[in-house]
């Protein structure tokens, strides 16, 4: 049998030892040895919203790239009440040697110096990767995929993003997701397709067949229809003041 069948029988069948957990899970609690110290989680971010991001390798290109993009965005994620925390399966004395160097001698998309304020996990044993399912056999069985999780001020896992070792992250998405997870937990309403803080929002459906009939009648003269009505973003949301920092979109688009 050719190799590659037997490979694609493999990916077919591997059952992977360890978990991964979904949206809406509770975020498994660990105690970690990082670049700021012993860290454990839940227990130091009481009442934040949190990053955790994997990374495949340090001394590697595009990670190196990631990490001079989330040191320059740490303020603005710490505004929005959201701490950073990465990890890989790396020693901490890498972690060390490679923060040092990014901070002392990379430059990426016009920053340098970047000072990286958060902790990064050293996890040689996997046993964090493993917990949060940011090992997956069939790319590596040593390094982490790019797995990002965000994580709200309850604990409870709110979206996960995974790419690849070969694609570097997209900033915005980032803060777009985190402006609409607080967003639409302090209003009730859900952000459509391409939202970007300021856009249009959905307000719930009806529940009534009342409700229907005032939300077909609100909606005659537009192009809605009684199960998609949007409206302004709520102005008090928080994510509207300084918007055009925060927004996680580019200047200009609606
Ligand atoms: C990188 O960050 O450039 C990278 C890391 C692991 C595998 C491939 C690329």
């Amino acid at each position: 049998m050719p190799q590659s069948k037997k490979n694609e029988i493999h990916r077919e069948t591997c059952v992977c030892p360890m978990s991964i957990p979904l949206i809406g899970d509770k975020a498994p609690a660990f105690e970690a040895e990082t670049t700021k110290g012993l860290l454990r989680f839940p227990e130091d971010y009481q009442g934040r919203w949190v990053i955790l991001f994997s990374h495949p390798a340090d001394f590697t290109p595009v990670c190196t790239t990631e990490f001079i993009m989330f040191a320059n965005l740490l303020e603005e994620f710490r505004q929005m009440n959201a701490e950073l925390i990465g990890l890989s399966v790396d020693s901490l004395s890498s972690h060390i040697a490679w923060l040092y160097a990014i901070e002392q001698e990379v430059k990426f998309k016009g920053h340098k110096n970047v000072k990286i304020d958060f902790p990064l996990i050293a996890d040689l044993s996997t046993h964090i990767a493993k917990k949060y399912g940011m090992l997956h056999p069939n790319a590596s069985t040593t390094k982490a995929v790019r797995a990002v999780f965000f994580i709200d001020p309850e604990g409870i896992i709110r979206t996960i993003l995974y790419y690849p070792a070969s694609t570097g992250r997209n900033f915005s998405e980032m803060k777009r997701i985190l402006s609409s997870l607080q967003l639409t937990d302090m209003y009730g309403v859900s952000t459509p397709a391409d939202w970007c803080p300021g856009d249009d929002v959905i307000v719930p459906n009806p529940s009534t067949l009342e409700e229907a009939a005032a939300a077909h009648n609100r909606n005659a003269q537009s192009t809605e229809v009684w199960f998609l009505s949007l409206e302004p973003m709520p102005t008090e949301a928080p994510q509207k003041e300084n918007k055009k920092k925060r927004s996680g979109c580019k200047k200009g688009k609606k």
